[in-house]
């Protein structure tokens, strides 16, 4: 297993560019399978979850490849195939993504019911109920999702929960009604970017999709949609890690490729805790922090609330500040797995239900902590390029999941931080 060894204290300074989205390019790849012909995703980071994605097209009867340069190519060669077996979707939830597709395509799917997950419960109820809105029948046997599709109709869905909408249950209802006969509306929808990014790729297929970006999806049902080349959209979540990146250490970096109207609320906060972020032309981002960093709330919500996942990277940042914070997560109101961790860093942090309230410290000390959960993990080496002496981040295949070699681009910023290979972890006591 990989470890990161930090040794904060460094103000990063430089350059870095932003990759691909992985929670765009899931989806889209997921999408592929709605194509006759092949299909070119350019900007596919190289990210452990998307070779999944990969895995389970080629399952599904995809050829499917990436190059070098982070370009994928798909082509459906066999249509026959409908299975998504437990052994890939066990490691990535996302794999549900695929059930929409199916049904409108092969009109038959059998998908791995997905696991629990470190972060909070995370049920499939709204997707399994906007599918049968649209005529799916669909029965769990044998850990088995299994549906069947022959009967869809347009519909009207409505998509939202307890926490607001869904944004993988929007994409696989999205991507089911491009092909099923009449019109959809889809209440209520995700209107994260990345949905947005999804409905643009299959609009660039053929499909007949109005008010892309809003909670309100007209879908009209086409026969079929082709394969076409998309470029997905940077990440916001990797870029707002790269400005907590920067804040923590008063640094001054410029994120380059970054969507800033993707990143609205974490430029706000940011500048509430007397962080400057200047838009430069060419969606460039220049943060520097130069003054104490301020405390602030922060409540996570639905786009264009404040991401569910970069509340671990900012309240590393709010460990620090002069005064008190409170976080408040409204998405996963359990998703604070990294309070321990940062707590054995000195970090002050008192839970009370779904509020860490954040008691800022003058500064963090290096030590050995453990990487949870992706943006956990995140948040740890944000915590740990500020911390005085050394931290070491164990398990850092979550953080593999989503960063693209993180290490390397940290070091190029002047951070010191690198990947121990092979570590020995001893067996945990119960
Ligand atoms: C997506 O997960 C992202 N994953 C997550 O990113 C992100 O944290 C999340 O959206 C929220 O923004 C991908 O895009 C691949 P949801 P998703 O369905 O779609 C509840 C990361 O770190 N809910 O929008 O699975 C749910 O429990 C990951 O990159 C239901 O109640 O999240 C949660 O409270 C982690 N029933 C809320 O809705 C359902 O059927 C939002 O979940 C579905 C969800």
């Amino acid at each position: 297993m990989d470890r990161f060894e930090i040794e904060g204290g460094v103000p990063l300074r430089g350059e870095v560019t932003v990759s691909g989205a992985k929670n765009a390019v899931l989806p889209i790849l997921a999408a592929t399978l709605l194509a006759d012909g092949p299909c070119t995703i350019e900007g596919v980071p190289d990210l452990k979850d998307l070779d999944t994605m990969l895995r389970i097209l080629r399952e599904l009867g995809v050829e499917a490849e990436r190059a070098a340069d982070g370009t994928v190519t798909t082509e459906v060669r066999d249509l026959s195939c409908v299975r998504a077996p437990y052994e890939l979707v066990k490691t990535m939830r996302a794999s549900i993504c695929v059930l929409g597709p199916l049904l409108a395509r092969r009109k038959c799917a059998q998908v791995s019911f997905p696991g629990g997950c470190v972060i909070g419960p995370r049920p499939i109820d709204l997707h399994v109920a906007g599918l049968q809105a649209l005529g799916a029948t669909l029965s769990l046997e044998g850990g088995y999702i299994l549906a069947d599709g022959s009967r869809m109709r347009g519909a009207e869905v409505y998509l939202g929960g307890a926490y607001g909408p869904t944004v993988t249950g929007t994409a696989n209802v999205l991507m089911a009604a491009t092909l099923v006969p009449g019109t959809t509306v889809i209440e209520h929808a995700a209107c994260e970017p990345e949905v947005a990014d999804l409905a643009r790729f299959l609009v660039a297929m053929g499909a007949k999709i109005e008010g892309i970006g809003g909670p309100r999806l007209v879908v009209t049902g086409v026969e079929r949609l082709l394969g076409v080349r998309w470029r997905v959209i940077p990440d916001r979540i990797e870029a707002g890690t790269f400005l907590t990146a920067a804040a923590i250490t008063h640094g001054d970096v410029t994120v380059r490729g970054a969507d800033p109207s993707h990143l609205s609320a974490a430029i706000a906060t940011l500048a509430r805790m007397g962080v400057s972020v200047e838009r430069l032309p060419e969606r460039a981002l220049r943060v520097r922090a130069l003054d104490a960093i301020l405390p602030t709330d922060l409540v996570t919500l639905p786009h264009p609330g404040f991401p569910t996942d970069l509340q671990a990277q900012f309240m590393a940042v709010l460990c620090v500040a002069h005064g008190n914070s409170f976080v408040t997560e409204k998405i996963y109101p359990e998703r604070f797995i990294h309070v321990a961790e940062l707590q054995r860093m000195g970090a002050r942090i008192r839970k009370e239900g779904p509020t860490a309230i954040v008691q800022g410290v003058d500064h963090l000390s290096g030590a050995p902590v453990m990487a949870s959960d992706l943006r956990a993990s995140a948040a740890l080496v944000v915590a740990g390029l500020a911390a005085r002496g050394v931290t070491t981040v164990d398990r850092v295949y979550h953080i593999d999941r989503g960063y693209e070699r993180i290490e390397t681009r940290l070091e190029a910023l002047g951070a010191r931080i690198r990947r121990v290979s092979g570590v020995h972890e001893p067996i945990e006591a119960a």
